[in-house]
């Protein structure tokens, strides 16, 4: 008897990329928990997926591209100090946690997790921190800004979190401390379990042996961080007409103190009248959601290559986009590492929105007498008398030069590499 079940790859809606929301759909997470309430997620990840042994972890801050946080406590008596250390405690000394931040950037296990989150806009995305504590090490009761996922990596920590109204700091501690901590929930994390919290629910972290914790953090701009990133870029686009006060037939003052009211009249009238153009502030907001965080660096690769070996090799192993990389879009541009890239087409969307470009991908996108001509094929040359390369062609050929340019560009900066070098 032939079975009628019908048979579908679809993969099921509360897993995506690796990450397991249990009964709850991806869907069913973004329109009730997402910015609204808490989460508690059993075995979200693979504990695989986060085991990066707590001595290779440790070893990270060392490093001076790595902003690290060593916090320390003793009957009440916090401590903070600043890395890159040489030395740090024994993780059997209790009561100690070192934070490393944007360790995305340098760890593969962590930008994988990173990447899972390919649900959420990239632009929303900070970085994924990782906290290294002895037993008992925590960083306190505190709330955040921001939403984050607390991924168990080894051993396992106590949460505790609630909403609260009271968001007031303790006073002289050096590190953002609730006076008053209310949590309403309480649950052990065993290794790839993981609580979300949206932004500014009370919560404190203990460890209840040597443990490691994965925070994927998420960001969203503020008014005022936009503003003075905006103002900023507007001040440098000032131009058009530029009069300059004048007060002819200025009458005698006895206050020469006093600002002139016609002087103060002017410059107001000039603060008020002035006006941002639409593609200035779309500019100004692209390259906002795309500069990459302070500490970030990129090099150039060691071996320098031609155009033409780069693109056989990119054809080969496909594209990726360094860690640390910001890549984002909207309807006329994309954006990379706070620089206006390109017009959006389908091969930098596809590149911003997975980061990476499969080497088949790659090669659709090209035009057929430039695969050729690395292929040593028989090159088809558009001929405008027997007009023997098909009109699309040509204008994929035409369209595609400068976007090779600026790639190739990107690949000299550090800032895109080959893919499968790096994650085959
Ligand atoms: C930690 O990993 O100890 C702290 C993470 C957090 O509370 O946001
Ligand atoms: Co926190």
């Amino acid at each position: 008897m032939t079975s009628t079940k019908k048979v579908t790859n679809r993969r099921p809606k509360n897993n995506v990329g690796g990450l397991n929301f249990g009964p709850t759909s991806v869907a069913e997470f973004l329109a009730q928990f997402w910015q609204q309430k808490p989460l508690l997620l059993r075995r979200f990840v693979d504990p695989g997926s986060v085991n990066t042994g707590l001595e290779s972890l440790l070893s990270f801050a060392q490093q001076d591209d790595i902003s690290s946080r060593l916090i320390r406590v003793r009957k009440q008596d916090w401590s903070m100090q600043e890395g890159p250390f040489d030395a740090l405690p024994s993780l059997r000394t209790k009561q100690w946690t070192i934070l490393l931040q944007g360790m995305d950037r340098s760890l593969d296990q962590a930008y994988a997790l990173r990447l899972a989150f390919g649900f959420l806009p990239h632009a929303r995305i900070d970085d994924v921190m990782i906290s290294v504590a002895s037993a008992g090490g925590g960083v306190g009761a505190h709330l955040d800004e921001y939403d984050v996922f607390l991924v168990q990596g080894h051993g396992q920590r106590r949460w505790r979190w609630g909403y609260q109204s009271d968001h007031r700091f303790q006073t002289n501690k050096p590190l953002k401390l609730l006076e008053r901590f209310e949590p309403q929930f309480e649950a052990v994390l065993e290794p790839g379990d993981c609580l979300y919290l949206p932004p500014r629910w009370a919560h404190e972290g203990v460890a209840l042996s040597p443990c490691s914790t994965w925070s994927v953090g998420f960001r969203a701009p503020s008014r005022q961080e936009f503003l003075q990133y905006f103002l900023l870029e507007a001040a440098e686009s000032v131009s058009g007409a530029n009069p300059r006060y004048q007060d002819m037939r200025l009458a005698k003052t006895k206050q020469a103190g006093r600002i002139p009211i016609a002087l103060a009249e002017q410059l107001k009238q000039w603060a008020m009248s002035f006006r941002s153009e639409q593609p200035l502030v779309e500019q100004a907001l692209g390259r906002f959601l795309s500069e990459p965080a302070a500490n970030a660096w990129f090099e150039s690769p060691a071996k320098s290559l031609s155009k033409r070996q780069w693109l056989s090799k990119a054809l080969a192993f496909g594209l990726a986009l360094h860690p640390a990389s910001r890549m984002v879009y909207d309807n006329k541009s994309v954006w990379l590492n706070g620089e206006i890239l390109a017009r959006p087409c389908p091969l930098l969307r596809q590149l911003a929105d997975q980061r990476y470009i499969h080497a088949n991908q790659l090669k659709k996108s090209l035009p057929e007498n430039m695969t050729n001509a690395l292929s040593n094929a028989p090159t088809k040359h558009f001929d405008p008398v027997t007009k023997r390369q098909d009109a699309g062609e040509c204008k994929k050929t035409v369209e595609f030069q400068p976007l090779f340019d600026s790639l190739f560009g990107c690949y000299q900066q550090g800032s895109i590499r080959f893919w499968s070098e790096k994650h085959s």
